[in-house]
């Protein structure tokens, strides 16, 4: 079966079942492998994506279901250069193991551009993705960073 997907600003014909979930269309099709599989139950949060700009937990959706919603994974998020989410969580050096980190930054990065009236404190209350390596000290001062620059942006 070929499903017809926007991934990353660009169209894809992807030969997948149309109950795939979009985490493994993505990752075992498309080859997109930045998006992670960790509890595949929807609870960690590693295989965060945005469908039209809203994260959305990959792991439960299936491929059939995404329609015409633009996918936007990690390596699509900052377009041509790092998102500013990307650039803070950059310059704070928060990933150890780094492999919950892709999440974090695409739920991070829907929650500063969707919801420009959540404080820093809000926001970290809003994330409820999960890092094993306990990086979340730092990632407090990173949505603090990105948000101002992605509030001199606009
Ligand atoms: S792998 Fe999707 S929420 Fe954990
Ligand atoms: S950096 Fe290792 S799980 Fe989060």
């Amino acid at each position: 079966m070929s499903i017809s997907l926007s991934i990353n600003g660009e169209h894809h014909d992807l030969d997948a079942p149309g109950d795939m979930p979009l985490l493994w269309a993505l990752r075992e099709v498309a080859g997109l492998t930045g998006t992670k599989y960790g509890c595949g139950i929807g609870v960690c949060g590693a295989c965060t994506v945005h469908l039209d700009g809203a994260a959305e937990r990959s792991c439960l959706l299936p491929v059939g279901e995404v329609g015409a919603r633009a996918v936007t994974t990690i390596e699509g998020l900052g377009g041509t250069g790092l998102h500013p989410v990307q650039q803070a969580w950059v310059a704070a050096d928060i990933p150890q193991c780094g492999y919950c980190q892709p999440g974090f930054v695409m739920q991070v990065a829907d929650l500063l551009a969707n919801n420009p009236g959540l404080g820093d404190d809000e926001i970290v209350a809003a994330v409820s993705n999960v890092c094993r390596c306990g990086t979340y000290p730092r990632m407090r001062g990173a949505i603090a960073e990105a948000r101002a620059a992605m509030t001199a942006k606009s």
